[in-house]
């Protein structure tokens, strides 16, 4: 039987539009628009169409986190640094009731002690760090699954 096709919001924090020479030791060489077009080729072989976003500003990134209630199956997050600090992101998630999986290029957890916290966790279905691009990849498989258990 053939796959539904679901869409799904991918949807990138401050900062991230400057991956590539952003502190390439630890977020890589690889920009944003390779990771969004990496994306594109697998979610089209998993039946999935993606909307790539960037946004550098909080309140931005809640207004498209409330549109996405309508017209989107899953929510993949990187926040960056807002992850640690969003109250507003928190909250915004927490109005979808589709599934919410969280990204970050670098192990968080190997980090600084305030890159322990995220407000996202709490409200997400699973959590993929340190994997740098190759995250938003297997998030992606992961969303896949999730729909797949769920139909
Ligand atoms: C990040 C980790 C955050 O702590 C940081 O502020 C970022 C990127 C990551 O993808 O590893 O901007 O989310």
């Amino acid at each position: 039987m053939a796959k539904q096709r679901h869409n799904i919001l991918v949807l990138n924090g401050p900062n991230l539009n400057m991956l590539g020479v952003r502190e390439p030791d630890v977020y890589g060489f690889k920009n944003l628009s390779a990771i969004a077009l990496e994306c594109e080729e697998l979610a089209s072989e998993l039946g999935l169409a993606i909307d790539f976003r960037q946004s550098n500003d909080e309140g931005e990134l809640v207004t498209i986190i409330q549109q996405a209630r309508e017209g989107f199956s899953g929510l993949i997050i990187n926040a960056a640094a807002y992850t640690h600090t969003s109250i507003a992101i928190h909250d915004a998630l927490k109005l979808l009731d589709v599934p919410v999986i969280e990204v970050h290029l670098s192990n968080i957890y190997q980090r600084e002690a305030f890159r322990h916290h995220s407000y996202v966790s709490p409200v997400a279905a699973g959590v993929i760090c340190g994997f740098g691009g190759h995250g938003y990849l297997l998030a992606l498989q992961a969303m896949r699954a999730l729909l797949d258990d769920d139909a």
